[in-house]
């Protein structure tokens, strides 16, 4: 199998998953980050793409997107977001848009910690309605104390959702995404006195069919970062090699 030459923007949690998920496909791996972290490849003190990356992995955050982006597609590359969040400012996101049409360069944006998007992209205008529930310990939400009730903290459109939740820009940016309505995306937060972990529940209406999917990640070594979103990550970028590609 040819190995796959890749810069990485950040070499933190997912940057340090993703060296091992993929040591079977990895060649020469570079990573950029603001200090050393440790990580098995060379470490660049500054952006730059070097002249044999095949592709560039953002694993740092939203500023890494916004900072770099742009100068990975003029450098003819692609890149892959997790930090999907970026997007949501529109006139960054049209910009890029706009690079893109007179570019080689292809960004792909895995699901990261949600799932569905498989579906949601198959029924395409077929979707009437998509509700993503998250239920989560009332301490997460910032209450000190909190009845024993479960309650709706917060119902309603998912623009509203990204300032109010930023902890969760990336999953609900990711979800707009693949909606490209935000008029047919209901967020509801559930604080749950019962539960430790947080439980998102996404629902899909469409004329094809209805389907309910229930998350219930498991952290990785980064509490804040899902495991999934990782491994997500990950096959994203193996399936590149893919020649008997399945499902999605
Ligand atoms: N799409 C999703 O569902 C999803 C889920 C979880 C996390 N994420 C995104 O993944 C990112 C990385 O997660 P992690 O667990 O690896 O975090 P982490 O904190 O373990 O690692 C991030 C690394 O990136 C570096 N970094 C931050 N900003 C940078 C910049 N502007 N330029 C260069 N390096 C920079 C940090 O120094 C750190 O070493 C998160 O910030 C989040 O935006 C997305």
């Amino acid at each position: 199998m040819e190995k796959l030459n890749a810069l990485l923007i950040g070499g933190g949690n997912i940057a340090r998953i993703l060296l091992e998920e993929l040591c079977h496909m990895l060649g020469k791996v570079y990573y950029f980050d603001f200090r050393k972290t440790g990580l098995e490849a060379e470490y660049l003190e500054s952006f730059e793409v070097p002249e044999d990356v095949d592709v560039v992995v953002e694993c740092a955050g939203i500023e890494a997107v916004k900072q770099h982006a742009l100068e990975v597609l003029k450098a003819g590359r692609d890149l892959y977001v997790i930090s999907s969040g970026a997007f949501a400012y529109t006139e960054f996101l049209e910009r890029l848009l706009r690079e893109l049409e007179n570019s080689e360069s292809k960004i792909f944006v895995p699901s990261g910690a949600i799932g569905g998007l498989d579906i949601i992209r198959a029924l395409g205008k077929r979707v009437s309605g998509v509700d993503l529930i998250m239920r989560k310990p009332p301490v997460s939400l910032g209450y000190k104390e909190f009845g024993s009730q479960q309650r709706v903290v917060f119902e309603g459109r998912v623009e509203e959702a990204i300032e109010k939740f930023p902890q969760n820009v990336n999953v609900a940016v990711t979800l707009l995404l693949a909606v490209r309505d935000s008029k047919r995306i209901n967020i509801r937060v559930i604080a749950d006195p019962s539960i430790e972990r947080n439980i998102h529940e996404l629902v899909v209406r469409s004329s094809a069919g209805d389907y309910r999917i229930t998350h219930e990640n498991r952290p990785s070594p980064n509490p804040r970062t899902s495991y999934l979103a990782a491994l997500s990550l990950a096959s994203c970028i193996e399936k590149r090699f893919e020649r008997f590609v399945v499902g999605g």
